[in-house]
């Protein structure tokens, strides 16, 4: 593979983790001087454990609900190889609520799994139900606006026209995701749940646009980095990055 394109894939992923973490981190410092440390964190569609085991290093209680038993195991062998413990439950999001008892989670995180489940307002609510009051949601989702941009730079015109008038922000059958998200539509839905919204940041807004001959340049990644978090609070340019994150919060 094309070395430039290694590079650009690991710089817009690094973006990713960084600015996702560092509203995490906020939150955690906050959450942590309201409650008391170990934190009750859930991660709703957590997968492989990408971001439940770092949590679980830094001495949360953290439990996986996936509806993927390959992804669970995945995720205790990630764990194991960690040292630390994660709760797995099979389940669906949609039925949080029977998984795990109301109100007993510090911080539930729903990363790129609204875009996949078939009620993302009902599992959202699932979501408040066991979320304790003052508690936090951080949800992450494709834009549906990027989707366009990229689109386009790709030289799929007709795909771009098609999302413009998909209120799923969707291109058609051949696209792969489900459902994506303009910022208003991600907000509307994480208020309709219950939630009030505390920030939402822009993530990915320009490595993704960037030409693979800018990643021949070494410095290009920690530049990069330094821009994407720079932006990622930005009102106008958050609106065009490749994912949104709300960082949300359970009334009192
Ligand atoms: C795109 S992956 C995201 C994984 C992880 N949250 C992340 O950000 O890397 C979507 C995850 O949601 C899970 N999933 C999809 N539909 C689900 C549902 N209805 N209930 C629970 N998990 C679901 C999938 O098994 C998968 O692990």
């Amino acid at each position: 593979m094309d070395s430039s394109k290694v590079s650009s894939g690991r710089a817009s992923s690094a973006a990713r983790t960084a600015v996702v973490w560092e509203a995490l981190t906020a939150e955690l410092a906050r959450l942590a001087e309201e409650f008391v440390e170990p934190l009750n964190i859930v991660d709703a569609g957590g997968g492989t454990g990408g971001a439940a085991v770092p949590l679980a290093r830094l001495g949360h209680r953290v439990t996986v609900v996936d509806s993927s038993p390959d992804s669970l195991a995945a995720l205790e062998r990630r764990a194991a190889e960690a040292g630390v413990r994660v709760n797995a439950v099979q389940g669906d999001a949609e039925g949080l609520r029977e998984l795990l008892p109301e109100a007993s989670a510090h911080l539930v995180l729903v990363h790129n799994v609204v875009e996949h489940v078939d009620d993302p307002l009902t599992a959202l609510r699932d979501v408040v139900s066991i979320t304790q009051p003052r508690g936090a949601v951080s949800v992450l989702a494709t834009n549906a606006v990027a989707a366009v941009l990229h689109r386009a730079l790709a030289g799929h015109l007709a795909d771009a026209l098609a999302l413009l008038q998909s209120n799923e922000g969707r291109w058609g059958p051949s696209d792969p995701m489900p459902r994506r998200y303009t910022a208003e539509q991600l907000t509307a839905l994480v208020r309709e749940a219950g939630l009030e919204v505390h920030e939402l940041r822009g993530v990915r807004i320009l490595g993704d646009l960037l030409p693979g001959r800018v990643f021949e340049d070494p410095q290009t990644p920690d530049t990069l980095l330094a821009v994407e978090k720079a932006a990622s609070a930005h009102a106008e340019l958050s609106r065009i990055a490749t994912q949104l994150h709300v960082m949300a919060r359970r009334p009192a």
